[in-house]
Formats: C-alpha cells, structure tokens, sequence
C-alpha cells in the first residue's frame, strides 16, 4: 500500500453507498477475487466524470464490468462506453452484469487483446480509462493518443505499481524489471508529451490523471524522449 491505511480507512468510511447493483457486483467481485478499483477511485472517477461530463467513455480492462457500470452511473444519460476485455472467463460475467443493470445498450463490450482492438477502434473518446496489464500502457499511448478527444481525459489507475516503480531497477526483482522500466517510460512519457497536461497522484495504487490539449498551442515545450536504456532523457529534442 503506498497510502497511509488510516487515512484511507477515514476517507472510504466518509462515502455514501453505491447503487444496489453496484454493492452486489463489487461484492460477488471480491469475492471471487476479480481485482476492481478501489473505493478512493471510485469517488474520484465519480468526480472527474462530473467534471468531464464525456459523451463517449473508452475502458481498457472489464473485468467483470464493474467500473463500466459505475462510469455508465455517474456519466451523462447519452454517454456511450466501450470496454475491452480479453480474459473469456469473465466476459460472460460481464456481459450479464451489463444485461442485470439494463445496460446493455449503453455499454459495448469488445472482447480480445486491447492491443489489437484498440489498433482497429476508430474515432474518438472523451474519456479513456486504463485499467488492465500496467506494462502495456506505453503500447497502448500511441493509439490511446490516437482515440484520445481534445480536451478529453486519461486515467491511468495503478500507474505506482505497490510503491515499486519509485525503487531504482536494481533493487526491483529481476523479474520485474521489465514492467518497472515500461512503467517509468509510461509516466515519463505522460509528463513530457507536449499535448497532454498530467498530474500522477498517490490515491490508491497510484493514479496518472492526463488532459490532452491542442498541441501546436504557443508556449508548450518541446517534446523530450526518455531513453529507459540510460534511465534519463535523451538531449535532443523532437
Ligand atoms: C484490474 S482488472 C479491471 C477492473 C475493472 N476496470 C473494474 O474496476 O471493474 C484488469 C482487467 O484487464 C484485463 N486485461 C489484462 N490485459 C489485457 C489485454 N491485453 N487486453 C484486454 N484485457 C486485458 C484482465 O483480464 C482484467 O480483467
């Protein structure tokens, strides 16, 4: 846990109950040990959503479609989401949990590799929530940047990895230096893209919240690469 428990314990004793169906799924859900977002993100998606108020939601990371029915709950009524999943046990739980709560017409579930379905996805999103493999997401950012509306919202959950990715790469296990690297390449990139606004915050698992703006705007840096080889940015700018 990389919050102090306490604090977190006060914070999420403070909150309101969800819907019904919500208690139900985050239930079942826990019970069967479907990992989905925590309490503290749930208020905070609550509250970026009514701040965003997107028409269109992209989720990368089902699972048994929890967070999709919560963001379908506190979206506006016209807001169509998109949600990918590619694990086959848990898309017909899912698909039923989107039926149970009537929302079936409201949320479109893809099934597959994010990879490849987020290659093939066309259009644009007001809001993308990445919520699946963490050492995937510096992957997904080209296409995710792609789907990415002006002015929309990205969130990252996860992005802190149990406190790990703050750690040098030597004193990560061998195992999972590589997911530390792509993570620190992640959030490295996340900060340093001229088009996008970021603030990586400690609530949860860590959460990257990024705001893509018009990137030929006057007075933005330039862009600078991190090279994860030499654990810095490379001099030459882009
Ligand atoms: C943390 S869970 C998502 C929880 C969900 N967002 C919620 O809070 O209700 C991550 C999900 O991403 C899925 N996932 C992992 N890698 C994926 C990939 N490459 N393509 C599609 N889904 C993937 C996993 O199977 C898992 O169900």
């Amino acid at each position: 846990m990389i919050t102090d428990e306490r604090i977190v314990t006060f914070i999420n004793s403070l909150d309101t109950e969800n819907s019904k169906i919500l208690e139900d799924i985050e239930r079942e859900a826990r019970a069967s040990d479907v990992p989905i977002i925590r309490r503290e993100m749930q208020s905070f998606l609550k509250v970026l959503l009514a701040l965003q108020k997107p028409a269109s939601i992209l989720e990368v990371g089902t699972a048994v479609g929890f967070s999709a029915l919560l963001m379908s709950e506190y979206a506006p009524e016209e807001c169509r989401i998109t949600t990918i999943e590619n694990y086959e046990k848990r898309i017909p739980i899912a698909r039923a949990n989107f039926s149970r709560a009537g929302k079936e017409d409201r949320i479109t579930l893809i099934e597959g590799d994010a990879a490849q379905v987020l290659k093939r996805l066309e259009g644009s999103y007001d809001f993308i929530f990445m919520d699946a493999a963490k050492g995937q997401y510096i992957h997904y950012l080209p296409d995710v940047m792609r789907l990415l509306s002006e002015g929309g919202c990205l969130v990252s959950d996860n992005v802190m990895q149990d406190g790990n990715v703050i750690e040098s790469r030597f004193a990560v296990e061998r195992r999972n230096r590589t997911i530390h690297a792509r993570m620190r390449e992640y959030l490295y990139e996340l900060k340093h893209r001229e088009e996008l606004v970021t603030s990586i915050l400690p609530l949860g698992d860590g959460v990257a919240v990024c705001v893509k703006q018009n990137a030929a705007k006057d007075g933005m840096p330039a862009r600078i690469n991190y090279n994860v080889e030499k654990g810095k940015c490379d001099e030459e700018k882009t």
